[in-house]
């Protein structure tokens, strides 16, 4: 457990205009199809969060040539298809399981063997539903008798495609047999139960690799190339999301979110909190490098409980932390179901974020699958993130609306996704401390 921990005093608005750092999502893309690339792509908005420079790393350490992240700035020297080099060492993916998820994939490609690790939230999240489709293919990969990390991926093993019906809905694992299909023999096809987030296709596509997506099915042949692109990553709406919960719980806020990714398998959470009577007004909106992007206005407004569409879950899988804390500040009773891929992420959401909302006050019931909550009056409180970066946010937005000080506790996994948070929302309007 880290020793950060916010202590975020009750009231204020929230007002201004901002930036959030860039998507991670479109971030670790940007640097492993960089790095596969024939040519030098050039990132811009990149985020230099722990995870994304986890996955910088890990390529510099299979010997690609990637700048310093400055301003969001990376220039990556793409080696192609099959230019990257054994590393020394196992790879250190700290917190990350997009990173652990996408590479194993990408990684039984290769001639080499390579280790994959990572922290002791990352040790404990199912690695199988990537494994076991890609042992299909004929890879070779061991993981720990429960199925987590350390993954041990050996090379020189030939991959072949394969049709797979994903049995959940996982964009991560989507990614991860698309990136070893592109080393597979035949063609490697994806059936997904319902639309996840669809950067890995576009940045494909982008790049020139031919790929056949229609009706929930993608399928693309090994053996393409990819050419180096300029890639302009949009702001994180994910990270947005703390912002719309926060101005939205706030009286008197109004704020203007700047050039947030608008793809549609992202946008569930907008939906969501307008359904819940938030006021957020999309405008300005344009395409950036493939992605849809917008400048998000919102305003404080009286937010009601809804039965959430499980439709959204997969729309909006990231973002249930801050839409808790919208319902606990809402009238009436929201309910979540579907949403068991909640336990399984940087920590049990359902659970931790149950246990929170209660330590404030709130009538929070977790379900299997979801959560019942009814609305009501934050109290001032402790509550433990457990390591999670988006409950910290999470709890450190609820204290706009609650009684006293909410304190919370292992915050240091905040910069894994927002390095900057506490700087930014105390500039626009957030009462935080790091204690
Ligand atoms: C991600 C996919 C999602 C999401 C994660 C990032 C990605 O995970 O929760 O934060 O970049 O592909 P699943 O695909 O496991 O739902």
């Amino acid at each position: 457990m880290s020793d950060t921990c916010f202590k975020v005093s009750p009231g204020g608005q929230l007002t201004g205009r901002l930036r959030v750092p860039g998507d991670k999502s479109i971030s670790h893309r940007s640097i492993m199809l960089g790095s596969l690339a024939d040519g030098v792509t050039e990132v811009s908005g990149f985020l230099e969060g722990a995870d994304s420079l986890a996955t910088l790393q890990a390529f510099r350490a299979m010997g690609v040539t990637i700048s310093d992240p400055a301003d969001g700035q990376v220039t990556i020297e793409g080696v192609g298809l099959h230019g990257l080099q054994a590393p020394a060492q196992a790879l250190d993916l700290g917190n990350s399981g997009t990173s652990m998820r996408l590479m194993s994939g990408l990684l039984a490609g290769q001639s080499f063997d390579v280790t994959l690790s990572g922290d002791a939230s990352l040790s404990t999240r199912p690695m199988r539903r990537v494994v076991d489709p890609l042992l299909q293919m004929g890879a070779r990969i061991e993981t720990t008798t429960a199925g987590t990390a350390p993954l041990q991926v050996r090379g020189d093993t030939p991959l072949h495609g394969i049709d797979y019906v994903m049995p959940v809905a996982s964009a991560q694992v989507k990614s991860c047999l698309l990136l070893a299909g592109l080393y597979a023999g035949g063609t490697t096809c994806v059936t997904e139960p319902a639309p996840t987030r669809d950067h890995t296709e576009r940045m494909l596509s982008g790049m020139g690799y031919p790929l056949l997506s229609e009706a929930g099915q993608v399928c693309l042949e090994g053996g393409h190339a990819l050419q180096a692109i300029a890639i302009d990553v949009p702001a994180d709406i994910s990270s947005a999301a703390f912002f719309l919960v926060g101005a939205s719980i706030a009286p008197g806020s109004e704020l203007v979110l700047e050039h947030v990714g608008m793809n549609p398998t992202r946008t569930g959470v907008i939906d969501i909190l307008q359904q819940m009577g938030a006021a957020i007004d999309v405008s300005n909106r344009r395409e950036v490098g493939g992605e849809p992007v917008a400048d998000l206005h919102v305003r404080a407004a009286e937010l009601h409980g809804i039965e959430i569409d499980p439709a959204l879950v997969p729309l909006a899988i990231d973002e249930f932390p801050a839409v808790f804390v919208a319902a606990a500040c809402a009238s009436g009773r929201t309910v979540l179901t579907g949403a068991e891929e909640l336990r399984v992420k940087e920590s049990d959401r359902i659970q931790v974020m149950a246990d929170g909302l209660q330590q404030l006050g709130i009538a929070a019931t977790p379900t299997p699958d979801g959560m019942l909550i009814d609305g009501g009056r934050l109290t001032a409180g402790q509550v433990n993130s457990h390591g999670d970066h988006r409950i910290a946010m999470a709890f450190a937005m609820a204290a706009l609306s609650a009684q006293g000080t909410i304190e919370i506790l292992d915050c240091e996994n905040v910069n894994t996704s927002f390095p900057g948070f506490v700087g930014l929302a105390s500039k626009t309007g957030l009462a935080i401390e790091i204690g």
